[in-house]
């Protein structure tokens, strides 16, 4: 194949946390994989990447710590990079979005299309907290939804029933910065006319989908969005965090931060350039029509990849400007699970990349996060397998074919490559299917099929094992000292293919296997020839991948989800538990409520008194069988409104292996009002 020209990206992540095992698996490790398998095949590539460190959440990590964004960005941006370093990412560049750079070139976009008179300029109604002289971003509102009732609903759209709305209809607005209730002010936004871009996007990817062959996956997202309609987005933001708005006599405004955070990939580039002294190589790469360029991200990012971005270098492309190439792939991944669930910091359920860097080496985790990529689904991380891939694949199979060959050669051959012989069926086999790997592994990894081309590779060690097995070394070396040279000579040669192949998803091994081969990986293509002659020098074998205990597993398992990690703002005082007030209550009615799949109308009699509350276990119980249950109620939360239904207090209830529902009940000897301690 023609050698390409190839620009590589991946999400620039926020860094306002760490990086954990869901983002490794998702936009990085692929990347890395693919970028590496390409540098081995002679393309010409570059990879870049940075933090991106505006937008919203930054903000809110600062102000939840009373320190400035700066702080933040500072802190996660090291250990961001620290944690890529330490799991192997390759990347060319790692840039940050608060660098000049970034700035110069986010406005550069801004002005062109504010120029030209493609932005809109539009007025509306936003939350305003007088106190803090602010306008305030969506998430920082909160308020009772006008359609379920919902209590911490957002100021334009509600989380529990995801109703969009206009903020004047939000009920009860609060603003979480400063608690008290803000206005409604009117505030003037730019907006990039996305929905004029649509005939243009839709031909755009269905072109490229044809040509290169896009993921299902990604394909259906942007068939909704385009099913749906494109709308024009609001491209400023009222805040003072971020790119500033570079207009005259405008103050107090950034640019919104998907607007400007796509362009950190080119800026990074440019930074590169900088960097390494060649000011047109960013030109080269993004001004190039040849380019092949490769975006990798996860679900989340995909409308802003496949559509946003290349509808804003579109808009730049028009006209007289340099053009820009847009994404070939989006190849986008799914999102890795942790033991069952989503990672959660809150809930102390996962791991940070660089908590798990510090325990094990990058290898073994970057082997078990690829032979389980979340490529076409939603894939699971488990301790038991990541054990079991390091320990029953990593060691027993490669790492044993590894040895046991290196040990026979040191042993008996002088630790020099030995001769070939009479190549018998099994060895011109063994010869053959060795040849045929690197094309095989190039087909999944040019079709970012990374995880079967990762398992596959694997199978050529386990193929690896059954000819040494077959070919019964231990017996040749004392009746055909030849034979068993010849035998040792293929299996070499299936190692250093190995080493190659496996350069991608396990570099820091396949470094120390070509040491111990004392060579050096040669061009994809020939990897599968043989590269070691006879005669040559063998270093010493050292051990590849030792195996992980069960202690240290079951150590990591016992952590979950308990709260020994738990950040101090994340645990309540005795106090505040004692604030609520768990009940027992016995359901004296029980109704349906029109309309409503989900709640029931319960009526339930405490101490003294009755009330009247709305459970959401309709799903899971018919409204008969709850009367005369004795069950727990939360007795002192403030009063709601679900479906115009006044509901005074919450039932406690778990979720059952089948998604069901079940009420927490006591005896029926337990009195009415009884206080849970
Ligand atoms: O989801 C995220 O972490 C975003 N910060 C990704 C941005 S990708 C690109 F736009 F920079
Ligand atoms: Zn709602």
């Amino acid at each position: 194949m023609a050698k390409e020209k190839i620009l590589v990206t991946s999400a620039l992540p926020y860094v306002n946390g760490a990086i954990h095992l869901g983002h490794l698996s998702g936009a990085y490790l692929p990347g890395d994989i693919y970028v590496r398998y390409k540098r081995l095949n002679g393309d010409e590539i570059i990879y870049i990447c940075g933090s991106d460190e505006h937008g919203v959440p930054i903000t809110i990590s600062a102000d939840k710590e009373g320190v400035s964004p700066k702080v933040i960005i500072d802190r996660y941006h090291k250990l961001a990079y620290e944690t890529f370093k330490k799991f192997g990412m390759s990347f060319d560049n790692y840039s940050r979005t608060s660098l000049p750079i970034h700035h110069e070139t986010a406005k550069e976009f801004f002005l062109e299309f504010y120029n030209k008179g493609l932005l809109k300029e539009k007025k509306s109604l936003q939350f305003y907290d007088k106190k803090n002289n602010m306008y305030l971003p969506d998430r920082y509102v909160e308020g009772t939804c006008p359609n379920c009732g919902f209590e911490e609903a957002r100021s334009d759209e509600c989380e529990n029933c995801g109703k969009l709305y206009y903020p004047s209809e939000l009920k009860n607005p609060k603003s979480k910065i400063s608690g008290e209730v803000p206005v409604l002010k009117e505030t003037s936004h730019w907006y990039f006319p996305l929905g004029e871009f649509q005939p243009r996007l839709e031909k755009y990817i269905n072109s490229m989908n044809e040509k290169y062959g896009w993921k299902d996956n990604v394909m259906q997202y942007n068939l909704s969005w385009f099913k749906e309609g494109l709308k024009d987005r609001a491209v400023t933001r009222d805040l003072d965090w971020g790119v500033k708005m570079p207009i005259k006599d405008v103050e107090g405004k950034v640019l919104y931060v998907w607007f400007e955070a796509v362009l950190g990939y080119i800026s990074s580039t440019k930074e590169y350039s900088e960097k390494t002294n060649k000011p047109d190589l960013w030109k080269d790469y993004w001004l190039d029509p040849k380019t092949k360029y490769v975006a990798f991200i996860g679900k989340d990012n995909i409308v802003f990849h496949c559509i946003f971005f290349p509808a804003m270098l579109m808009a730049w492309n028009d006209g007289e400007n340099e053009k820009y190439c847009l994404p070939q792939n989006v190849p986008a991944n799914e999102f890795l699970n942790f033991e069952g669930k989503k990672f959660s910091k809150s809930r102390n359920w996962g791991i940070d990349g660089i908590d798990f860097l510090n325990l094990f080496p990058a290898d073994p985790l970057r082997y078990a996060l690829a032979s389980n990529l979340p490529e076409n689904r939603d894939t699971d991380f488990h301790w038991k397998e990541f054990q079991a891939r390091n320990n029953n694949e990593l060691a027993d199979i490669l790492g044993n074919f590894i040895n046991r060959t290196f040990t026979f050669v040191h042993k008996h051959f002088n630790g020099l490559v030995p001769e070939q012989f009479n190549l018998n069926k099994a060895d011109k086999d063994m010869l053959k299917l060795i040849a045929s790997y690197p094309e095989k592994i190039a087909g999944y990894f040019e079709h970012f099929k990374l995880k079967d081309g990762t398992n596959e590779i694997m199978n050529l060690a386990r193929e690896g094992n059954k000819y040494f097995n077959d070919s019964e070394p231990w017996n040749t070396i004392k009746t055909d000292r030849n034979k068993c040279g010849t035998t040792l000579n293929i299996c070499l040669q299936a190692i250093y293919t190995l080493a190659e192949l496996f350069e991608p998803v396990i570099p820091f091994s396949s470094e120390k296997i070509f040491k111990m081969l004392n060579s050096e990986p040669t061009s994809w293509k020939k990897s599968g020839s043989e590269n070691l002659p006879a005669g040559h020098k063998l270093n010493k074998a050292e051990i590849l991948f030792p195996k992980i205990e069960d202690k240290i597993i079951e150590e990591q398992i016992a952590k979950l989800g308990t709260d020994s990690s738990l950040e101090e703002e994340d645990l309540i005082s005795y106090d505040d538990f004692m604030k609520t007030q768990l009940q027992v209550a016995e359901v004296i009615e029980a109704d349906n409520i029109k309309k409503s799949k989900k709640l029931l109308k319960l009526k339930v009699r405490l101490g003294e008194g009755e009330r009247q509350v709305i459970a959401g276990i309709a799903e899971s119980y018919k409204a008969e069988d709850m009367v005369g249950k004795k069950v727990i109620i939360v007795e002192n939360l403030q009063p709601a409104k679900l479906m115009g239904q006044v509901s005074r207090g919450m039932i406690l209830a778990v979720e059952n292996i089948d998604g069901k529902l079940e009420v927490l009940t006591v005896n029926k000897n337990v009195k009415n009002g009884t206080r849970v301690t």
